[in-house]
């Protein structure tokens, strides 16, 4: 069992608390990444799990394997946590051969000469670069050397895979190709992995649950699609996708609609408001891509719309995006509509809609 456990961790540099109390927990073979903006504390949790730098204050462990306890005054050296490292550079030695660079690991672990080639083979295979045993780093690509310095990390068989932004120096289309293979492989060997990114699709599309980190803290840990539905706070909201926000106050809660928004003297209903009772002051929350636009005020359709001139719009390929002034706000709205006429309404249905704290 490698299920990891983070209690409390902290890690202050001076006055800055680059981590602040930050407490979760990876399931055994499970994908969890630590999603936010630079400076957030991604790097410095996943540190703190590798035992490259001592914490503040907190607990890790793995299964039953204490790695650091401050109350204890416990710190287990990094070669001794079994955790696989991979960083943004690859860090390969440039001096050693693909076959050189995957032995030297396990040269350090004292794995026994006879077992090395197998398990050099072994790890290759798994990263598809067989044929590449030989070559210097040099002679890769840049995907290439980053399958490498995987296959450098899988060759020992971590308990534990930690990857900081380890697909930021691929191109847009071969970084999209890497995640997918990543994924799989992940997947293939079960190994519990913490993925550090601020890369907002790429934490979608590859975790089991997603941390969203902010200024030392995780404000919220979910799967990808509840973070995307069910954002907790503006910041979470406008950090995955973007959103637009309407200021308005809670006036009722109805068995129909989890919440009923007063905006701009308008009566809005969202599906989703967490930890808010009426007379609290909100934020609607709706996706550009669940705004509707229509030329005719929308049949059937009890509140939720919004009128306004359409400022600007822009050709995105798959769908336009538009600027629309309302009384109140400027709102995003992005659909595969042409409208031509600049009055139009804009209206969403109730799920897509979240009233969360300001
Ligand atoms: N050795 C250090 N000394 C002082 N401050 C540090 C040190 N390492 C990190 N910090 C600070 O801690 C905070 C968190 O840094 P961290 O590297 O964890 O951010 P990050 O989320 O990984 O950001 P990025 O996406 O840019 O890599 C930042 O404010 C950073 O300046
Ligand atoms: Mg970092």
């Amino acid at each position: 069992m490698s299920e990891l456990v983070v209690e409390g961790l902290s890690k202050h540099f001076g006055g800055v608390r680059a981590v602040d109390d930050v407490s979760f927990t990876v399931g055994d073979g499970e994908f969890v990444t630590l999603l936010g903006p630079s400076g957030c504390g991604k790097s410095t949790t996943l540190f703190a799990v590798a035992g490259l730098d001592t914490p503040t204050g907190g607990k890790i462990s793995v299964g039953d394997q204490v790695f650091f306890d401050a109350a204890r005054g416990l710190n287990v050296r990094p070669e001794r946590r079994n955790c696989g490292l991979v960083f943004q550079s690859y860090a390969l030695w440039p001096h050693m051969t693909v076959a050189q660079n995957l032995a030297f690991p396990l040269s350090i672990r004292k794995v026994p000469k006879s077992e090395r080639a197998r398990r050099i083979d072994e790890a290759l295979s798994l990263v598809e670069m067989e044929s590449y045993a030989a070559r210097y780093p040099h002679e890769l690509s840049g995907g290439q050397q980053q399958r490498v310095a995987l296959a450098r990390t899988l060759v020992f068989e971590p308990s534990l895979l930690l990857l900081d932004e380890p697909l930021s120096n691929l191109d847009a289309k071969l970084r999209i190709r890497a995640r997918d293979w990543l994924k799989q492989l992940q997947r293939r060997l079960a190994i519990t992995t913490i993925y550090v990114t601020h890369d907002q699709i790429e934490a979608l599309a590859l975790s089991d649950r997603i941390a969203v980190m902010q200024g030392g803290k995780i404000v919220q840990l979910a799967t990808p699609q509840e973070i995307y539905r069910r954002p907790t706070s503006s910041f979470v909201a406008d950090f995955i996708g973007s959103s637009n926000f309407l200021k308005g106050r809670l006036i009722d809660r109805s068995p129909e609609f989890e919440a009923v928004v007063e905006v701009q003297g308008s009566r809005f209903a969202a599906a989703w408001s967490p930890q808010l009772a009426p007379g609290d002051d909100v934020l609607l929350a709706v996706r550009p891509e669940h705004v509707r636009l229509s030329a005719k005020r929308p049949v059937g359709v009890n509140g939720n719309v919004l009128q306004g001139r359409i400022l600007d719009r822009s050709y995105l390929g798959a769908r336009y995006h538009y600027s629309i002034q309302t009384s109140g706000a400027a709102i995003a709205a992005e659909t595969e509509d042409l409208l031509e006429s600049p009055d139009v309404f804009a209206s969403f249905a109730p799920e897509h809609a979240v009233a969360i704290r300001p």
